[in-house]
């Protein structure tokens, strides 16, 4: 790796933006534009010479347009692993290789454990309290023990600093502990955590050109609130998408619009966002409140009520917001385009609002 306050930087990172996806040299490249800092002068730079790349191709080096580019191309770069070498687990920070988890962990057997995902942007953690809120809820609502959450955010950003991550997320989540297969709670399994961090570039292709989305009946569980590693349903519905040549489903409950499979939606109506209400049936994205709260602060109303898939069907613009998808338009629904032409007026207008945000921290 060339150092970063060397000379040789610079012409090194303008040779390799012109590096295309789909040569041998693009893994090499990505890790080192993810280290790029956000305050760094190079960074308006970088994105200024990546930008063409990415609005060009998909991950697969095609140039199809706003199909299947929503998770950074997971399925098409199998060589890249994104994944830090230093983990934090139970209370050590220790390379990967050297984290041992037992067959009996719960989280292996039933999925009995809950996560958060936190976006790093410039070496910073993105709206850390609330991830730590939501952990802290998804933590009562199983009944599973925690770590001292002061104690964790100090150590998940000393992970970020010893990963040199500056643009990616940091995953952390905690099992109830390790115990012999059988469904009744352990009387004394002692909770295991794990964190790690990635080196993702943020999906700029998918928030610059749209995504395809179809609809599928939501078949999750009723507490879709709590973030728990049972994400089968999920995985389900994130692949059958794909399998249907698009990049996300859209879940109804009887007609009734809920999220995806990984970020909450938003339809654009009468120029007013609407989503749905934070309840049971839908996970309460750190990114939706975010989204709500700008939104509001620009004066755009924003309402919290169900909608319907014919109120969907007939959106002015529609988009789903996550920690890693930002805020990426949704140019179609079953086959069907969006709106006028491509991504909305109001939704460009957000996204300029929250690279505002995030470009402020
Ligand atoms: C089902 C579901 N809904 C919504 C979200 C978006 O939440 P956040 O904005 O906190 O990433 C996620 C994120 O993983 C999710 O899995």
């Amino acid at each position: 790796m060339i150092a970063r306050n060397s000379p040789l930087w610079a012409g090194y990172r303008y040779a390799t933006a012109m590096v295309a996806r789909n040569s041998p040299l693009w893994a090499g490249y990505e890790c080192e534009t993810a280290m790029v800092t956000r305050n760094s002068p190079l960074w308006a730079g970088l994105m200024i010479v990546t930008l063409p790349f990415d609005s060009i191709f998909d991950f697969n080096g095609k140039a199809r347009p706003g199909r299947g580019t929503m998770d950074a191309g997971m399925h098409d770069r199998k060589e890249y692993d994104p994944m830090s070498t230093i983990y934090w687990f139970q209370g050590r920070f220790l390379p990967k290789e050297e984290v041992r988890i037992s067959p009996d962990d719960r989280g292996y057997y039933f999925g009995d454990g809950v996560y958060e995902v936190f976006r790093v942007y410039g070496g910073m953690l993105f709206e850390e309290e609330a991830h730590y809120e939501r952990l802290r809820k998804s933590a009562e609502g199983t009944r599973i023990e925690l770590p001292d959450l002061a104690d964790t955010a100090t150590k998940l950003r000393e992970l970020v600093k010893l990963n040199e991550v500056a643009d990616g997320t940091v995953y952390v989540q905690v099992t109830r502990g390790e115990a012999p297969r059988n469904h009744l709670f352990p009387l004394r399994a002692a909770p295991v955590t794990m964190a790690y961090c990635t080196s993702t570039p943020r999906p700029i292709a998918a928030m610059e050109q749209g995504i395809h989305t179809v609809t599928t009946p939501d078949i999750r569980w009723l507490r879709c609130d709590l973030k728990t590693l049972n994400l089968l349903p999920n995985a389900l519905f994130k692949q059958y998408a794909l399998d249907h040549d698009a990049s996300d489903v859209i879940f109804h409950r009887d007609g009734i619009v809920t999220e995806c499979s990984a970020s909450n939606l938003f339809i654009v109506q009468g120029g007013a966002l609407v989503t749905h209400p934070a309840n049971h049936l839908i996970l309460k994205g750190v990114t939706r409140d975010v989204v709500i709260r700008i939104a509001r602060e620009a004066g755009i109303p924003a309402l919290e009520r169900p909608f319907s898939l014919h109120e969907l069907a007939q959106a002015e613009e529609a988009f789903v917001t996550g920690t890693t998808v930002e805020i990426t338009p949704v140019i179609s629904i079953d086959g069907r385009p969006v709106g006028s032409d491509g991504p909305g007026l109001l939704t460009r207008k957000l996204q300029q609002l929250f690279y505002q945000r995030i470009g402020n921290l």
